[in-house]
């Protein structure tokens, strides 16, 4: 394992600021776990407060668009996120790919733009159950990765990769733990053929449909170097179970 594990809560578009109260709970919580590092990605309106308040875990945006400012209605940048006080965003997830439209270019460009503002990034790939079913759910996630991934240098130091299969996310189901670790090493296998032997320090997280049950195990399979955490990371309960898992 290259580094501490890794634990990421992304609450997608839920959340008002009442739910800063959850939020700092997890903080608190995070405090009694050092070895574990603890994220959460807000939505953007909860990025500013839940940075200042929060001690212990890192804050960080969901996508950001490519450019640093411009005519882009609706859109917030990489620097705007940092200026917020973000440390890091996700971009690539499947539902940004599925419902924006978003292309490996597209994810790969964001990327780029959220190391140029001085984040970290956290890039999703996976395979839908179509894919799996084919077959070709190992090339399916290399291809992605080959696309969506940043290659300015020094990215690997700055980098994670999230794997979440579609089909395993919001829907209680997950991969048998021989196919995560399978899709692991395929990961960090493509990983060592883009970026050498800097791709040792990146962590690969597994997303879809973690929870306080099945936690302990996913996080044993091979190469998992921690978790993207949807539903489960809106209650501090039950994120903090995954987190406390994630210590071992
Ligand atoms: P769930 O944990 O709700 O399946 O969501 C996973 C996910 O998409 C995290 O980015």
């Amino acid at each position: 394992m290259p580094n501490r594990p890794y634990i990421v809560g992304n609450w997608k578009m839920n959340g008002v600021r009442a739910m800063l109260a959850e939020a700092r709970a997890i903080d608190r919580g995070a405090a009694r776990h050092p070895g574990v590092k603890v994220a959460i990605a807000p939505p953007f309106t909860l990025i500013h407060a839940m940075a200042e308040d929060s001690q212990s875990i890192a804050v960080g945006g969901q996508d950001c668009h490519a450019k640093p400012s411009g005519a882009f209605t609706g859109d917030v940048s990489a620097p705007m996120l940092k200026d917020a006080g973000a440390g890091f965003t996700i971009v690539g997830h499947s539902e940004r790919r599925a419902i924006h439209g978003e292309d490996d270019a597209a994810v790969c460009a964001k990327a780029e733009a959220a190391l140029q503002a001085g984040l970290d990034v956290i890039v999703c790939v996976g395979e839908t159950e179509a894919e799996r079913d084919a077959g070709s759910a190992e090339a399916v996630v290399c291809g992605q990765l080959d696309g969506s991934l940043p290659r300015s240098e020094s990215a690997t130091a700055h980098l994670t990769v999230a794997y979440e299969p579609v089909w395993a996310i919001g829907t209680g189901r997950v991969p048998s733990l021989d196919d995560v670790g399978a899709m692991h090493r395929a990961i960090r296998a493509r990983l060592g053929a883009i970026y050498g032997e800097a791709a040792a320090s990146i962590s690969i997280l597994y997303g879809g449909s973690v929870n306080a049950d099945n936690a302990a195990e996913l996080l044993r399979a091979d190469e998992v170097g921690g978790a993207l955490v949807g539903g489960a990371s809106l209650a501090a309960e039950s994120f903090l179970a995954i987190v406390l898992a994630a210590e071992g």
